[in-house]
């Protein structure tokens, strides 16, 4: 039925009806998937590329067809009748063309406006992932590349939510390992009532882990002591517990600080968290004869890789990577999920790899890598300074994440101060516009990027009111809100009534763009790549600009109509901020 047809994404839509063309065109190849792609504006809307790939196929089998072209013409001629489509046609050696018409166009954007924006969602195949980021260490600081993973992290968490799917958020924190033994040594000597101590008093953990450091590498009679409390911590005493949870507290409170001006949530489940699970899962990979022995170590050999994954180090001690098998484990058989992605630099490719290669060849995973359930490693770039090396400011060596965020909003403070907006606003009100700008520039700037490649940090660059920058997007956005509030018209009760209409070319062109919001998010969400969003916003944005400049909007004859599309449009650049973690700003 009609509500049937509108299920999906518009790509999906023109898919469906060339799936039946294909059906009756060539009944004996029940298996040929539909492939449509956009196409360019000249030719259409979409095309259908199968009948070249499909000519191939059946030329050597007595076909009544003579060509790719007359092949493609029968799959244009048995395109079922639709609404959806206002012509079609042949090009080249046999694309098929679709132009869709714009009634359709017009009442599936009045439906979304009415339905709301969730209609318009994705649909996965599956219930449940994982999305495995920000992940710091304790007691170290949390540098840019955290801040990456965060970032990117909760940007693919909300498009998996988006999708229906439920996201387990998850801080992998390096909470555990050898280091905990000079930490906890260097905290009684340091403070030897560090029970009654707050966090002013262990003070800042990037200085308190180097002095720790300094303490282990000079005195060996602390280096043995920093040794015994390992093992006094990993058997349990109860001092040592206390001591490496105060430690990790005292670190939480500190990542708190990033997470609570970025507006992510993630449930921490660290390293720590996993240990009792190690013994197990080794076992398990053991039974399935994984597990060798090489130079006193117990190691996986993985094809392909001149060193093999070390699951228990020479002293007996478990590693990153056993960990890793462990959490693996865990969230496959305990958390039911069925596709775990990982946000890291590049830099750990190798590890991802290695120790997928053990969980498929230990059955837990499908060899189709595409296939769930599944694990996706979710590499990175560099955030680089403007002197091209790795980002840090001159004072420090590292980049303190709070500074830098801070920095943006003390600018972006300013700025709004600058254009006279201090004024007729509250405090309260410039200071809530800083934030939304100041911290949306910073995410921008970094997802607009292909994650893979370095990024430059610039504060100049990202807090720019022109070109690809949030600051730019928020403006253009909060510019559609105030002339749907100044034409004085109530949107809510226009939607009853009124209707959309798409008679210029530009309302058009937009208003087809905005029907392809379900599949770019699709896109960017199955292939892990938040620049395809981004590149979608702003282009919508320039789209809007276009049909801005040539439509009049109030006071025209079609105001209602086009009202409707300034709505349709601010509601999709909200959801694009959403899920891109950006907090919207409605006035300027
Ligand atoms: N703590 C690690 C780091 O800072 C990242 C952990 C990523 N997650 C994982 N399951 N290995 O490099």
């Amino acid at each position: 039925g009609a509500e049937k047809e509108l299920e999906g994404s518009l790509k999906q839509l023109v898919a469906k009806l060339f799936e039946i063309a294909l059906t009756v065109t060539v009944p004996d190849e029940p298996d040929v998937e539909p492939v449509v792609a956009p196409c360019p504006p000249k030719f259409g809307d979409y095309q259908c590329n199968n009948a070249m790939g499909l000519w191939k196929k059946i030329k050597d089998k007595g076909t009544q067809f003579t060509g790719p072209q007359p092949l493609g013409k029968a799959i244009m001629s048995n395109l079922p009748q639709s609404e959806m489509i206002e012509s079609c046609s042949i090009a080249g050696p046999g694309f098929v063309n679709v132009k869709l018409a714009k009634p359709w166009i017009a009442k599936r954007i009045h439906k979304m406006l009415t339905d709301g924006i969730e209609t318009w969602s994705p649909k996965l195949n599956i219930k449940t992932a994982v999305v495995d980021f920000s992940s710091p260490n304790t007691a170290k600081e949390m540098h840019v590349g955290h801040l990456r993973s965060t970032i990117i992290g909760d940007t693919l968490a909300r498009m998996l939510e988006f999708s229906n799917v439920k996201v387990l958020r998850r801080n992998h924190v390096g909470d555990w390992g050898t280091q905990f033994g000079m930490l906890i040594e260097y905290l009684f000597e340091k403070l030897p009532d560090w029970e009654a101590a707050n966090d002013q008093a262990i003070g800042d953990l990037e200085a308190f882990y180097k002095a720790s450091k300094e303490r282990f590498d000079d005195d060996p009679g602390f280096k043995e002591r920093a040794q015994q409390a390992v093992v006094s911590l990993q058997g349990g005493q109860e001092k040592y517990r206390k001591a490496w949870t105060r430690i990790c507290e005292t670190s939480r409170r500190n990542f708190q600080k990033v997470y609570h001006r970025l507006g992510v949530h993630l449930e921490e489940k660290g390293e720590s968290f996993y240990n009792p699970y190690i013994p197990g899962t080794l076992d398990i990979l053991n039974k399935k004869g994984l597990i060798e022995e090489s130079e006193g170590a117990r190691v996986i050999f993985i094809e392909g890789k001149n060193i093999p994954l070390i699951v228990v180090k020479s002293d007996g001690g478990y590693n990153y990577a056993s960990t890793d098998l462990a959490a693996l484990w865990y969230r496959l058989n305990e958390e039911n999920a069925e596709w775990i992605i990982y946000l890291t630099d590049v830099g750990q490719k190798d590890h991802f790899d290695m120790f997928f290669t053990a969980a498929r060849r230990a059955g837990w995973l499908p060899a189709d890598d595409k296939k769930y359930p599944r694990v996706s490693h979710v590499g990175f770039g560099l955030v680089l300074g403007e002197d091209g090396k790795r980002f840090r400011t001159r004072s420090t060596r590292v980049v303190k994440l709070v500074d830098l965020l801070d920095e943006a909003k003390t600018r972006c403070k300013v700025a709004i101060i600058e254009r006279g907006k201090g004024k007729d606003w509250s405090e309260e009100e410039v200071d809530k516009t800083a934030e939304a700008i100041g911290y949306g520039a910073v995410k921008y700037a970094d997802l607009k990027n292909n994650r893979l490649t370095n990024y430059t940090f610039n504060y100049d660059q990202m807090l720019n009111d022109k070109g690809n920058t949030a600051v730019y997007l928020l403006y253009a956005h909060a510019r559609i809100c105030s002339i749907i509030r100044k034409s004085g018209r109530d949107i809510e009760e226009l939607k009853q009534s009124g209707t959309l209409d798409l008679a210029h070319p530009d309302e058009r062109v937009l208003g087809l763009h905005l029907l392809q919001f379900a599949e770019i998010v699709e896109e960017a969400c199955t292939n892990l790549f938040p620049n395809i969003l981004c590149e979608y916003l702003y282009n919508l944005s320039e789209d809007f600009t276009r049909f801005y400049t040539n439509c009049q909007v109030v006071g025209s004859a079609e105001e209602t109509s086009r009202l409707f599309l300034c709505e349709a449009t601010a509601v999709v650049m909200r959801k694009c901020f959403d899920l891109l973690g950006i907090t919207p700003v409605y006035k300027i």
